[in-house]
């Protein structure tokens, strides 16, 4: 029987190419697998076809929004994961759960590889690659356009010469990934970081200057995970799919950064995530009203950590294991309301609510009903700097 190979299947020019061109230079019988994150487009009936079109042997399409939802976004939430404090690592959280499904069919169709359509100065191929290799070591994993020279150019010759089903719709200058999280968008006249994005470039988001009277939407959490929106219980993927048009239509969470990539290159990147960046901020908040003070501050650094260690492609490592067992016992009472305000490209938290809250108003307040005993404070702020007095005394004595 001849080898086999799983190819994560876009149904685009570059995978579509990659099918054929695969099989010529390998020998390998090559299945294709294409998986829905939610990045919306062509039906997957479709790209399912086209791959078999393309000469696959096989080809597997998945339904994998709720999985990805739950598994992924729902982690990266919990723990307010934002790359470079602004980037909640979209294409990031896609490639684990993609590798995941390409290891599980490699395992049921017998293959001995899997591939990608990645080029070889991104982070994805790293992703792809790191996260195969930690569920499914006897695989190897091959990326035609970085190591079959599959350029674009002859992409579009072999595609002519074998008269594959690709519309060449006039050239996108953009490379765009995007899923239910948000969309990335890089390349085209975006390269000199001094051009602005222009309007064009969005998807998920209306203009923010667009005068629009402001919305305001409650979040229901409990454990950290969102459960219901303005009193409507949802899923983890109906709340982000809802907030992606709540939050949207007000121009929220668009992002324009130049980003350190894994493999050493500066690159500009816009993106788009109006539901995760407005989840993100309620999430954070209801943080703020329900988790003891030295939690929360500690928890701050292990979320950069956990965000740098998903972007540089360890999901499935040992370190960022260990880092959810701990977001996830920090969640336990993350339980209330939150509720934005939309507008002009901004998600403020403008309410709060827990029964797990540890505001005590009358602790906090400066009118009648204050039960905080002020004179308490003159004795703990002697101790609290008596380490700074001793050591202050000591220099001026020594110099
Ligand atoms: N720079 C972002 C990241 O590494 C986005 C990558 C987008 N991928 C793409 N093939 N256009 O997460």
């Amino acid at each position: 029987m001849a080898e086999r190979v799983v190819l994560a299947y876009s149904g685009g020019l570059d995978t579509s190419v990659g099918i054929g061109w695969l099989r010529d230079a390998t020998g390998k019988e090559v299945v294709a697998l294409a998986v829905d994150v939610g990045q919306g487009g062509e039906s997957m009936d479709d790209i399912r076809q086209r791959a078999l079109d393309c000469g696959a042997v096989e080809s597997v399409v998945v339904d994998a929004k709720e999985e990805f939802a739950n598994d992924f976004l729902m982690p990266a939430l919990k723990a307010n994961a934002l790359y470079q404090k602004r980037y909640p690592l979209v294409s990031a959280l896609s490639r684990p759960l993609i590798a995941r499904h390409l290891a599980r069919v490699a395992r049921e169709l017998g293959a001995d590889s899997v591939a990608h359509g990645c080029t070889g100065k991104g982070n994805d191929q790293v992703r792809f690659e790191a996260a195969v290799a930690a569920l499914a070591p006897e695989l190897t994993s091959i990326a035609p356009v970085r190591d079959l020279a599959l350029t674009r150019d002859k992409a579009i010759v072999y595609a002519e010469e074998h008269g594959l089903p690709i519309k060449q719709s006039k050239k996108n200058p953009y490379s765009i990934d995007k899923n239910v999280w948000g969309r990335a968008v890089e390349t085209g006249f975006l390269e000199d970081p001094w051009n602005a994005p222009i309007e064009d470039l969005y998807e998920y988001t209306q203009d923010p200057a667009d005068p629009k009277p402001a919305d305001e939407v409650t979040i229901t959490f409990q454990a950290g995970v969102p459960v219901a929106i303005d009193g409507t219980a949802v899923t983890p993927l109906e709340a982000v799919q809802r907030l992606n048009g709540l939050a949207g239509r007000h121009g929220v969470g668009r992002i324009d950064i130049v980003e350190d990539r894994l493999v050493g290159i500066k690159s500009r990147e816009v993106y788009e995530a109006p539901a995760a960046l407005a989840l993100i901020a309620a999430h954070e908040e209801l943080e703020n009203l329900t988790m003891e003070r030295d939690l929360n501050r500690f928890k701050r650094g292990v979320e950069a950590t956990w965000a740098e260690l998903v972007y540089d492609g360890l999901w499935f490592s040992a370190l960022k294991r260990s880092l959810d067992v701990f977001v996830d016992d920090t969640q336990r009472h993350v339980s209330g309301d939150i509720r934005l305000t939309l507008q002009g490209g901004r998600a403020v938290v403008t309410g709060r609510r827990s029964e797990e809250s540890l505001y005590d108003f009358d602790l906090a307040t400066y009118d009648t009903g204050d039960t905080f005993d002020q004179s308490l404070s003159k004795g703990f702020i002697e101790l609290w700097s008596l380490p700074s007095k001793i050591s202050a005394r000591r220099d001026l004595a020594h110099g």
